[in-house]
């Protein structure tokens, strides 16, 4: 259903969503019982291979593949060939030839996902290319909102922050347009890329208009790492107007909750008082990431 691979979530259809969705709530009873042993996938063999920092991603990739009994290896992009000016092909290709049956990839160009697939027989799932695309992010974040709520239809979730240089937020919008929820963005104008109504979401400049009676306020960090010249006059002042406080989520329905697909940077985009609240469900969209990734890793490969 999901096809060989999975690069993004534009196009993904809602019944394979719900699959996804379902398969994941299965797999999160299986955390929660403490069962690591599963054995679905033995005889299978996962790869990943980042070029990009991560903790969250990775580490539940690779536990994922392992409760599920698969074989699995980190390759240390610093320590291979590619710091000996080996291509991302050349290196993939030679991933491929031992017989790997999955390569999970992160990159810092968007489109190197599909650039991979395109040449090796493995399936591809995309960790995060560039500004592009992060479905396995979108859709433990859907499935984070799903068990809160019940159900995505009519959801209204407010996206806050550097949404320009976010894969995180284009994944969301493609998801959770799909499921019936309704998006609203808000962002300096710099941080907004143009055109971005056209895919069907809400802009507000103002955050408080934003927050106002949504269900969700997800938070996203500056990217700083992908702008290349500064965007915004400081982060004090990114803070004063953009950062989410009690006063701020306040505005949004009785139930609202606060999301984050982390790294956090506490006092920037969202305030230490919010994000060590019971509104926080930050902690929780990390189990559900774990459930996600060992859901598609059992539909992907699996018998
Ligand atoms: C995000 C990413 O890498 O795009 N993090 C993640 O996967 N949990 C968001 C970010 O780095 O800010």
């Amino acid at each position: 259903m999901i096809g060989k691979s999975l690069l993004g979530l534009e196009g993904v259809d809602k019944s394979t969503i719900r699959t996804i969705l379902d398969e994941t709530c299965v797999m999160r009873n299986h955390i929660d019982n403490n069962e690591k042993n599963l054995k679905v996938l033995q005889g299978k063999s996962i790869i990943t291979l980042f070029y990009e920092n991560s903790t969250r991603t990775r580490t539940s990739f690779e536990d994922a593949g392992k409760y599920l009994g698969a074989c699995f290896v980190n390759m240390a992009v610093s320590n291979s060939s590619v710091a000996k000016g080996e291509s991302l092909v050349d290196t993939g290709i030679t991933i491929d030839r031992m017989g790997t049956d999955l390569i999970i990839m992160r990159h810092s160009v968007s489109g190197a996902c599909k650039m991979l697939d395109e040449s090796v027989n493995a399936k591809v799932i995309n960790a995060g290319d560039g500004m592009h695309e992060h479905p396995t992010q979108a859709l433990l974040d859907m499935a984070t909102m799903e068990e809160i709520f019940g159900s995505l239809e009519g959801l209204k979730v407010a996206i806050i922050g550097d949404i320009k240089h976010s894969r995180v937020a284009r994944s969301n919008i493609y998801g959770l347009l799909t499921m019936g929820a309704e998006v609203t963005l808000c962002a300096p104008r710099t941080l907004l890329p143009i055109g971005i109504e056209d895919m069907g979401v809400r802009v507000c400049s103002s955050v408080e208009e934003a927050i106002t009676g949504v269900d969700v306020v997800m938070g996203l960090r500056i990217q700083l790492e992908r702008q290349k010249k500064s965007l915004f006059p400081s982060i004090a002042e990114y803070n004063k107007y953009y950062g989410i406080n009690d006063k701020r989520m306040k505005l949004a329905n009785d139930g609202a909750v606060f999301m984050h697909p982390g790294p956090v940077n506490r006092g920037v985009e969202v305030s230490s008082s919010i994000l060590d609240s019971k509104l926080s469900f930050v902690n929780r969209q990390v189990t559900n990431g774990l459930a996600v990734r060992m859901a598609l890793l059992k539909l992907m490969l699996g018998e």
